[in-house]
């Protein structure tokens, strides 16, 4: 939460910062501001609301200086005011900060500070630490950081500038995410990595109790007493043309159809002649396998629901104990995990905070953890180490959708593999999966096709008053994705259901203005999920059913259908999936809201 970028090099220092924060706005985005040194003294610019505002405001004040640090918020101490906006400069003028974190004894600092007559000026966290440093520097920036660190508790991604050190960014990390990068003469630190591909591939991930000093010349890296060290860089594989939206309206539609080509590149090197081989990422053995008799699926969001449609799938061919928790719940329960449990972790941006803190309780409690992300080099593949890393490139919608199949992929792979080192998974199981999933770049392209049609069945839809979204056994947890993507991005209540389980409670909210979308695929379910469509009938909900091509019958219950080709039951959820999102996606879009950045959200969820 909350996007920070800094500059020091020959550019235009405030369009890079702007250029730079626009990336991250998916982080944040309800007020933005930059700070540069100009002719040694501190000068800022903040606005309430878009990046593009503050990109106006710099542009007719003509803006300019030679180093520079930014900022995109999303608040949490504080309200959204142009007072509390970052960067934060202390009283005395000399020190300017941005802050992506959260400072957890900011009011004590802040009565420190106050007896001894430093004036606060707005209701932030992050002040508490620009004037404590105000207060202690004497001209040295790495002691007068030293001596923060030990005073704040909390998570924090610091960039900080000291009004006569023109040349000098410094950086500290402990929670928050923050990447460092050099180019010739020039030097760079972000939260995310993809704000620098334009200038550099190789970066320094920082580590927690990290600091740095960003120059023209160099970086150097020190521990959180002042001691240097060095650290290798990490080379990233992304193209910064991945990082534009092209022709489409939305990055979120551009990943949507970019899920054909992700799943065929998630298949690559891990499937080969009706076998999935998965040893050149994992050592496991045959032994290691037979001695995990418990899987622990830990995520947030929709990285959970990847995971319930793995413990569906995997509960088709294995006999492991599977649970699939939310991560913000696992860290707080007594979930008993030890040597028998391998715990899997899955996160797109791996620097979910409720995910990491979940990772670091299962590996103190002896479990065996594995990570499966979507960013490379990101905090919980440096922390848990063992990782499959999923394919699908930077995803910059606020929505997930193209790494939710990349998930759902690798995790489908990982299931099959596992049961297959302990001997549980027959090798035409295999091979029919195996050959299906081959399939699934094809059918979600047929599925793309049919994007008008759907986008008009959405239109109809777009005035509801909200949605229940229904299925079976492999349908349910794709119903459970479907109607996360339509609350986040239209503002319209979803929520999904077993489809037996409406009965029980939710049906007493049916009525004409309740639409039902019901996830009702051939095979030995249909028949009950029709049941259950017709209850909803006859509370005159309107349906909108996604069934299978050449289903005639549906008809008989609903004009509204979205056809999806026939698949193995177990991969249902790839092809359920992708209607879904495009439903979600035209029916916000008909309802006029932003998309990409919808109200409230951050991509990267960094505090608790
Ligand atoms: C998905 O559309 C959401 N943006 C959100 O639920 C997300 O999946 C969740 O915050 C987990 O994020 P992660 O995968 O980066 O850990």
């Amino acid at each position: 939460m909350c996007g920070i970028m800094g500059y020091v090099g020959f550019r235009d220092t405030t369009k890079v910062i702007l250029e730079g924060l626009a990336k991250h706005e998916y982080r944040g985005y309800d007020s933005a501001g930059i700070a540069v040194i100009r002719d040694g003294r501190i000068e800022d610019l903040r606005t309430v609301g878009r990046v593009a505002q503050l990109a106006e405001k710099a542009e007719r004040s003509g803006f300019r200086g030679d180093i520079g640090i930014g900022h995109t918020r999303w608040a949490t101490h504080g309200g959204v005011t142009e007072n509390n906006a970052h960067p934060h400069i202390s009283s005395d003028g000399r020190v300017v900060l941005v802050h992506n974190g959260i400072i957890e004894n900011a009011r004590d600092i802040r009565a420190e500070l106050e007896a001894c007559g430093v004036k606060f000026h707005t209701e932030t966290d992050t002040e508490s630490a620009v004037q404590y440093l105000g207060h202690v520097y004497d001209g040295d920036p790495k002691e007068a950081i030293v001596k923060l660190t030990k005073r704040v508790r909390g998570a924090f991604a610091l960039v900080i500038i000291f009004h006569d050190k023109p040349n000098e960014i410094w950086v500290a990390r402990k929670g928050s995410p923050l990447v460092v990068g050099h180019a010739e003469n020039e030097g760079f630190c972000a939260s995310d990595p993809t704000a620098l591909l334009e200038f550099t591939h190789d970066v320094w991930f920082m580590d927690d109790d990290e600091m740095a000093l960003i120059k023209r010349e160099g970086c150097e890296f020190f521990d959180f007493n002042g001691d240097r060290h060095e650290k290798p860089t990490m080379h990233l594989d992304w193209d910064a043309a991945m990082t534009n939206r092209g022709a489409y309206p939305h990055f979120m539609l551009k990943e949507i159809h970019e899920q054909p080509e992700v799943v065929a590149h998630t298949l690559l090197g891990r499937v080969a002649e009706g076998e999935v081989d998965l040893s050149r990422e994992l050592g496991w053995t045959a032994e290691d396998a037979a001695k995990w008799k418990k899987i622990h699926f830990i995520a947030c969001g929709t990285s959970h629901y990847a995971t319930i449609v793995a413990q569906h799938i995997m509960e088709t061919f294995g006999s492991f104990e599977i649970r699939t928790e939310v991560a913000s719940e696992y860290r707080y329960r007594n979930i008993p995990a030890g040597e028998d449990t391998l715990a899997v972790f899955v996160s797109q941006s791996g620097e979910t905070a409720d995910t990491l803190h979940a990772a670091r309780l299962a590996k103190s409690r002896g479990a065996r953890c594995l990570v499966i992300t979507n960013v490379r080099g990101s905090t919980i593949h440096r922390e848990v180490g063992e990782a499959l890393i999923t394919p699908a490139g930077p995803e910059i919608g606020v929505a997930a959708t193209k790494t939710f199949t990349a998930q759902i992929t690798i995790l489908t792979l990982l299931g099959m593999y596992l049961s297959k080192l302990r001997g549980e998974l027959d090798a035409e199981t295999e091979k029919r999966l195996v050959s299906a999933m081959m399939d699934i770049p094809g059918k979600l392209a047929s599925i793309l096709s049919q994007e008008k049609d759907i986008a008009a069945t959405a239109r109809n839809f777009a005035d509801a008053r909200g949605f229940f979204f229904i299925g079976r056994g492999l349908a349910y947890p794709p119903a459970l994705e479907g109607a996360l993507k339509l609350k986040e991005i239209s503002y319209l209540h979803a929520e999904a259901y077993p489809a037996g389980e409406m009965k029980h409670g939710p049906i007493a909210l049916l009525d004409k203005e309740l639409p039902v979308v019901a996830l009702v695929p051939k095979g030995e379910l249909w028949e009950k999920t029709v049941s259950n469509i017709e209850e909803s009938m006859a509370r005159k909900s309107p349906i909108i059913a996604v069934a299978t091509e050449g289903d005639e019958e549906i008809g008989h219950y609903t004009e509204n259908i979205i056809f999806t080709p026939e698949t193995e039951t177990e991969l249902f959820p790839f092809i359920a999936v992708v209607p879904l999102q495009l439903f979600a996606y035209y029916i916000a879009r008909q309802r006029g809201c932003d998309i990409d950045m919808p109200r409230n959200l951050a991509k990267s969820v960094t505090v608790e």
